[in-house]
């Protein structure tokens, strides 16, 4: 996608001097920085500390990850080492293990002198396949808008609302629950996005700072004004990014994803959720009993981060002095609340049957 006119994915190989490059999502949306990352703690860090973030920019984070410790040291030991540093940095988004379960498997059989070769082509063929599995989850999803846009007065906006940032910063490009909307908008349709702000990292900014960037109008909102938009008919439908969905296709994302659902369904709203396949757990059927939940620093809660009136980026503590503080970073939205998946295979019912009939190749 574009920034300020120039196309950028979100993670990229430089090509004169090999380093892997990223969008450092901290600074986001008020400075536009880019950061390299080398060695497996600083592709850690990246991910733990979310200079990346999104389920899908997470795993390709992670493919890198692997394929710059290959040009280092290409031995099994090093191979080890790096998955456990990887995988250990966050636990939710499924995106992660599945990335690095490709990569030792592709590489574990080589000799240790084809791994790095091996590892950059993996990483790239995972970049190159999630920004093709997310355009086709944009074109699926474009018939959904352009239905609702028929069933509304000529002109009028499709209102879609969206929680925490599954846009093209979550994922190599387009992402998930943007890509949609960034196919409806330069289809010509016309869609306004309600942006969820999506408290304690609020990355709904991150979604208006793309938006923006696309020209697709939006409204920034407090994640608590969703409900009262839905009872108010000012929203069309919902869509959601999520960061693993199980097999019987419950949804793991961003805390309050689950809220929104229940406010979805009470209100008669659409609820979508788009799904890339490599964000399916396979291995678990019950969201709510199977799937770990990050726990992250109270911080995040107790201190907001924004920009003051000399336009230092600045964080200010919003709780009393020694207030304990909370903060689960997602929920799940049990299957019976979304009304469909869209997948790059196209959409269907969350359901086990609906999904294992998309993904034959694992079904069972
Ligand atoms: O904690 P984050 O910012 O990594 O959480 C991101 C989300 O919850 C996204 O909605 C999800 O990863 C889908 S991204 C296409």
């Amino acid at each position: 996608m574009k920034v300020n006119g120039t196309h950028f994915r979100s993670i990229w190989r430089d090509e004169a001097t090999g380093v892997v490059r990223i969008i450092d999502q901290r600074r986001l949306p008020y400075r536009f920085e880019i950061a390299t990352l080398s060695s497996p703690d600083e592709f850690a860090a990246a991910i733990r500390d979310m200079w990346v973030r999104g389920a899908p920019l997470i795993g390709a984070t992670a493919a890198f990850g692997v394929a710059a410790q290959m040009s280092r040291n290409a031995s099994d030991a090093s191979l080890d080492e790096v998955c456990t540093i990887l995988n250990g940095t966050r636990p939710t988004a499924i995106n992660l293990r599945w990335a690095l379960d490709r990569c030792r498997s592709a590489l574990s059989p080589l000799a240790p002198e084809k791994r790095a070769d091996a590892a950059w082509t993996l990483a790239q063929d995972i970049s190159d396949e999630d920004t093709e599995i997310n355009r086709q989850i944009g074109l699926h999803g474009l018939e959904l808008i352009r239905e609702t846009a028929a069933s509304k007065p000529a002109g009028e906006a499709v209102r879609i609302l969206t929680h925490c940032n599954a846009g093209w910063l979550a994922t190599v490009d387009w992402g998930t629950a943007t890509s949609p909307v960034y196919h409806a908008h330069d289809a010509g349709l016309n869609v306004h996005v309600w942006v969820d702000e999506t408290r304690p990292r609020n990355q709904g900014a991150l979604t208006a700072w793309e938006l923006g960037q696309h020209g697709v109008p939006h409204n920034y909102i407090v994640d608590n004004a969703g409900g009262h938009l839905m009872q108010h008919e000012q929203v069309d439908m919902v869509i959601t990014g999520t960061d693993r969905t199980t097999a019987q296709g419950d949804v793991c994302n961003k805390i309050g994803t689950y809220l929104k659902a229940l406010a979805a369904r009470d209100n008669g709203v659409p609820f979508y959720v788009a799904l890339p396949s490599p964000t399916i757990d396979w291995t678990v059927t019950d969201g709510i009993t199977g799937i770990p939940i990050e726990e992250r620093s109270g911080l995040e809660t107790s201190h907001i981060q924004g920009l003051n009136k000399a336009g230092d980026l600045t964080a200010v503590q919003v709780t009393p002095q020694g207030t304990g503080v909370g903060n689960p970073a997602f929920d799940v939205t049990p299957n019976r609340l979304v009304t469909g998946l869209i997948t790059e295979r196209g959409v269907c019912e969350a359901s086990a049957r609906a999904l294992a009939g998309l993904f034959p190749e694992h079904a069972g």
